[in-house]
């Protein structure tokens, strides 16, 4: 069956509207029309973008709105201080900080960070940024300043097409249950965590957010707070689902989606390991996984659950965390960066992940225009059975 994409009326003649075509993707997959790609016709230079984008902001934020994420290609953006200029001109409020972040980051210019640091072999499994903290960017923006050597994709999944693809008992947990997170980060990582906050000033963000937290006698801290997942988009009316339900199993998915990246050891590990087994060693790999201060080897950590109607906290069945990854990786848009590509995303509305790559790579990222949850209406949604 053809698909009939829907493009908008350009709003200048300088440039070409499009989506990727099935060649300039990794996988080709049920989405077609995630991110809309903006490329210059003739003059592709940094200040011909300038130009572009300060006379039609209010236009690529709306096709933002529309499609989820638009991706600028083609255009000679070189650096990180361009970058964020391009996102000033799209009048993003640009957070400064970056508090409640599990990765390490290295800061480029003020509001402009390198994506994460994380091992190249790993899987960053699909989320919204900040999903497990009220105050979240609803605009997410990345730079590829260098391509990686191989691979290295950032993922872009539309949400609301995750969710739709999920079964009925799914859909009614994700709509019903508050999901739970609970963080704990030892003393000698607070600063990496909470960008050099006094003890005072995290315990004041903490109140503000409504957590529950304690500081514990060494100074480490845990902390915890729940929200249904599910809200409707505060200007689109679309439906989405904050993702950040990372469970081994679903991202067990994924590993094997792109095993022949891997040695032959590795796939077999992620083929034909019994679930059991293989959760056992991924869950004392990925304690590891989020900040770690080589100093002391003491690991942030970040636990996901559901609470049920007598507030008790459960996990994800093994079944469901497989259905997920698998719906995941199918509406999953998988491309390859190249130089200059300025992707910007609905934080809200669509969720990004990282594959396996290859150094150099050097995305950067940015967000800004923060919302609070707490102010989100949740659609209402009952289980058909
Ligand atoms: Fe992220």
């Amino acid at each position: 069956m053809k698909i009939i994409q829907k493009l908008p009326n350009s709003v200048s003649s300088s440039i070409r509207l499009r989506f990727l075509s099935d060649r300039e993707k990794t996988i080709a997959g049920a989405e077609k029309e995630l991110p809309l790609v903006i490329e210059p016709v003739k003059e592709k230079s940094f200040g011909a973008l300038t130009e572009l984008v300060r006379d039609n902001s209010d236009w690529f934020n709306q096709q933002r709105d529309t499609y989820g994420a638009i991706l600028f290609r083609g255009f000679e953006v070189e650096n990180g201080t361009q970058f964020e200029s391009i996102l000033e001109l799209l009048k993003i409020k640009l957070a400064s900080y970056y508090h409640f972040g599990s990765a390490q980051r290295v800061r480029i210019t003020d509001k402009v960070f390198t994506s994460s640091e994380a091992s190249p072999d790993l899987i960053l499994m699909p989320h919204n940024e900040l999903n497990m903290v009220p105050v979240r960017p609803n605009i997410l923006a990345f730079f590829c300043q260098i391509q990686p050597a191989l691979y290295g994709e950032t993922p872009i999944i539309n949400t609301e097409k995750i969710f739709n693809g999920l079964s009925s008992s799914f859909q009614y947990q994700l709509a019903n249950f508050p999901q739970k997170y609970v963080r704990f980060v030892p003393e000698n990582l607070l600063d990496i965590v909470f960008e050099k906050l006094s003890r005072e000033e995290i315990t004041e963000m903490l109140q503000n957010g409504g957590f529950n937290f304690h500081w514990e006698p060494d100074g480490s801290l845990y902390f915890e707070c729940s929200y249904i997942p599910l809200f409707t988009h505060p200007r689109t009316g679309k439906v989405c689902l904050g993702l950040s339900t990372f469970d081994c199993l679903a991202t067990r998915e994924w590993y094997q989606s792109i095993a022949q990246r891997y040695q032959l050891g590795k796939r077999l590990y992620y083929k034909w390991l019994p679930s059991k087994l293989y959760k056992i060693l991924e869950q004392r790999r990925t304690v590891k996984v989020t900040v770690e201060d080589n100093s002391q080897q003491r690991s942030s950590r970040l636990n996901t659950y559901f609470v049920n109607e007598e507030g008790k906290s459960f996990k994800l069945r093994e079944a469901q965390a497989s259905e997920l990854g698998k719906t995941e990786w199918k509406n999953a848009v998988v491309f390859p960066w190249k130089q200059g590509d300025i992707l910007v995303i609905d934080n809200l509305q669509v969720a990004h992940g990282r594959l396996n790559t290859r150094e150099p790579r050097k995305i950067l990222t940015a967000f800004g225009d923060m919302l609070d949850i707490r102010n989100m209406k949740s659609p209402s949604f009952q289980n058909a059975n």
